[in-house]
């Protein structure tokens, strides 16, 4: 494929889906009373009971698109658990755990990895600050992995060592998008024979510094760049199969953009856990098995 063509709009290009298994946490003890991201004002009410009603329409349309679910128990007192893809980076049934940056969270780091080894991960106990999947991302064989807000240089090191892949460090600028799953989605990660057309991503390029912007341009000059706009109601925290592409229904924009590149969107809102400063993919975490 030459470049030109690559560019080019695909309607009509036939996406794969992938089967995925994911890990969620319903949000039965979700509130705001503390900030530690500038969407979240304690002051603001929550509806606990419209956050769950929202959850669940997010884990019934997993499993209508035929994917698995597991669900961690929430616990009273830690009300960002509901945000799974924090808590933990799985790859080919190894857990590396989470570090979390404030204290609110620190919690919830042990109960994510109690959890993956009760149910067959091998857990590897971090030593550095990360938080998870909010932070990495593995497309193909490379892990993106987010730094400026919660997790540190010294962990994208870490991540690297424990799975041995090439770990691509991106830095995030803006407050609003403090995790790498508010800026970047992984449309497809799969690559290599057969596949290498398709492994793709979406991305805001405002929310990172001019260096991981132009490496990103050199890597996916294929991605979908996403406006400010779209950005800012967190429709890159989203979540895809490979075909199907789970977004907020206010990023319109990125709606028509999945659509020209023959993904099916499908427009879920939360904005009720919005309020804490999460979306799809937060309330998502893949647990990736051994290779059989
Ligand atoms: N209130 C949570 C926090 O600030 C939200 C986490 C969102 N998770 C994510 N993967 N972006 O830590």
């Amino acid at each position: 494929m030459s470049t030109h063509e690559s560019v080019a709009p695909a309607t009509g290009t036939e996406r794969i889906q992938q089967h995925r298994r994911y890990l969620m946490c319903r949000p039965e003890h979700f509130t705001v009373s503390y900030s530690i991201n500038p969407w979240m004002e304690p002051s603001r009410p929550t509806d606990t009971a419209r956050a769950l009603q929202q959850w669940q329409t997010l884990y019934d349309t997993y499993l209508a698109l035929g994917h698995d679910v597991d669900l961690i128990d929430p616990i009273d007192g830690l009300p960002d658990m509901v945000y799974t893809a924090n808590g933990g980076f799985l790859i080919d049934g190894v857990a590396y755990g989470a570090k979390f940056r404030f204290a609110e969270r620190v919690p919830e780091g042990p109960a994510f990895m109690e959890w993956f080894a009760a149910n067959g991960f091998d857990v590897v106990e971090p030593a550095e600050v990360n938080e998870g999947e909010g932070d990495f991302l593995l497309v193909g064989q490379t892990i993106l992995a987010g730094t400026g807000f919660r997790s540190t240089g010294d962990s994208h090191r870490e991540v690297g060592e424990v799975f041995g892949r090439e770990v691509v460090s991106l830095t995030l600028t803006d407050p609003r998008f403090y995790h790498l799953d508010t800026a970047i989605a992984v449309l497809d990660p799969v690559e290599g024979p057969g596949g290498a057309e398709r492994a793709n991503i979406a991305y805001l390029p405002n929310a990172f510094d001019e260096r991981s912007q132009a490496i990103l341009r050199e890597r996916y000059p294929d991605a979908i760049q996403v406006s400010d706009a779209d950005g800012a109601v967190f429709g890159l925290n989203s979540a895809s199969d490979g075909r199907n592409a789970i977004i907020s229904p206010r990023a319109t924009g990125f709606e028509a953009q999945l659509r020209e590149r023959g993904y099916t969107p499908i427009m879920l809102d939360l904005s009720e856990l919005l309020l804490g400063g999460g979306g799809i993919k937060c309330c998502t975490l893949e647990l990736r098995g051994a290779v059989r």
